[in-house]
């Protein structure tokens, strides 16, 4: 045995040293990440492939020490809340985990909480946060659009953006936000593009700002209300009112609803199809909560409403809805009109204002309010 090949045994052999872990400044802001699951979690059969994965699979634990680097901005502490991929999503989660943020929000040596979720159903999550966390502390989504285990992750520099984002007191107030790509969006805007990095964006509104070098920066703050303004109180409830959310279309002859149906959320460019119009005005004669939203989550025709308490249009394609009123002798309850909110989104605040109120009008003031 030469002495190269000695040498070469004993360096293969030697134990390697376990790699201290960074230990974070005491002083550091303190930041919880909530797992729910979603391809920032995703592990594939065969990693460092194009290969297919399995979302919510990784654990918050072993997530956030893939990024060693979050200990130089935050104290972390970690909770699994579920481990899925976000279709099986439900609004009894919302609702738990919008208990859970208000809750820990309480505490005072906490600056803030990351939740990490799905992209597919991200949206909603977060927007139903936007609407229900009574704090002024930054509450932030993030998701990722390649596995944990996939060629160039996205997963720890957003989770590592949406840590420093809700670390900072810049945002402060700033209400439930979505930190994707460098990107900081508000959760009332945000909306998945497409299935690629860099696909959330804004549609025609504006990004909050951005995470640059230096951390977080702000450019605008949200105007429509959200955090310690919302009306919003979620703890006595445990169920959702059933809200439909149906697309109009050539042909169409409306919802078959069920016994439990509140609300419905149409979706329509503007007018309804013959038998869709037959079918909503029998909704609205139930007194259904009828909601008109346009696709890409613009306003719906006709602009915002004329005044207090008027829906602006009738989906029958007839004159606006007025107050209480729909067509004279008809008894219907006034349509409500969207204003530049997403139909999925536009759903959830037609829930929330169901377990307040039925009145078209009150209803009405939420979507111009929110
Ligand atoms: C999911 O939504 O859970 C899978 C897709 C993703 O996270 O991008």
């Amino acid at each position: 045995m030469t002495r190269r090949f000695v040498l070469a045994v004993l360096l293969v052999a030697a134990p390697v040293a376990a790699q201290p872990q960074p230990v974070p400044a005491p002083e550091l802001p303190r930041v919880r990440v909530i797992a729910t699951g979603g391809t920032i979690a995703g592990v594939q059969d065969a990693p460092g492939t194009l290969g297919g994965y399995r979302a919510g699979t990784r654990t918050v634990g072993e997530i956030v020490q893939s990024v060693p680097e979050l200990t130089r901005f935050a104290q972390i502490e970690t909770e699994q809340f579920l481990n899925v991929a976000s279709p099986e999503i439900t609004p009894a989660h919302w609702v738990s985990l919008s208990k859970r943020v208000n809750e820990l929000l309480k505490r005072p040596d906490l600056e803030g909480i990351v939740v990490t979720h799905g992209t597919d159903r991200l949206e909603e999550t977060a927007f139903f946060l936007y609407l229900t966390v009574k704090s002024d502390k930054p509450v932030v989504v993030v998701g990722a659009q390649r596995p944990a285990t996939g060629i160039s992750p996205d997963g720890p520099i957003n989770l590592l953006s949406a840590v420093r984002t809700a670390a900072s007191p810049k945002a402060r107030g700033m209400g439930v936000m979505v930190v994707m790509d460098d990107r900081i969006i508000s959760a009332r805007e945000n909306r998945k593009l497409y299935p690629r990095t860099g696909g959330f964006g804004t549609g025609e509104m504006g990004m909050l700002g951005v995470v640059a070098g230096r951390g977080p920066e702000f450019f605008f703050r949200p105007a429509r209300r959200h955090g310690v303004d919302t009306e919003f109180d979620i703890t006595a409830i445990d169920t959702l009112p059933t809200v439909e959310l149906v697309f109009s279309y050539p042909g169409g002859e409306g919802p078959r609803l069920g016994p439990d149906t509140q609300g419905v959320v149409a979706v329509t460019t503007s007018g309804f199809a013959p038998g869709e119009r037959d079918a909503f005005t029998e909704i609205r004669r139930r007194g259904i909560v009828l909601v008109q939203a346009f696709p890409t989550g613009e306003h719906v025709a006709g602009g915002p409403p004329p005044g207090p308490g008027a829906g602006p249009r009738d989906p029958q394609g007839g004159p606006p809805a007025g107050a209480g009123q729909g067509r004279p002798g008809q008894n219907l309850a006034p349509t409500v009109s969207v204003q530049h909110l997403l139909p999925q989104k536009a759903r959830i605040l037609l829930m929330l204002a169901l377990t307040k109120t039925r009145d078209p009008r009150e209803i009405q003031r939420f979507f111009g309010e929110y």
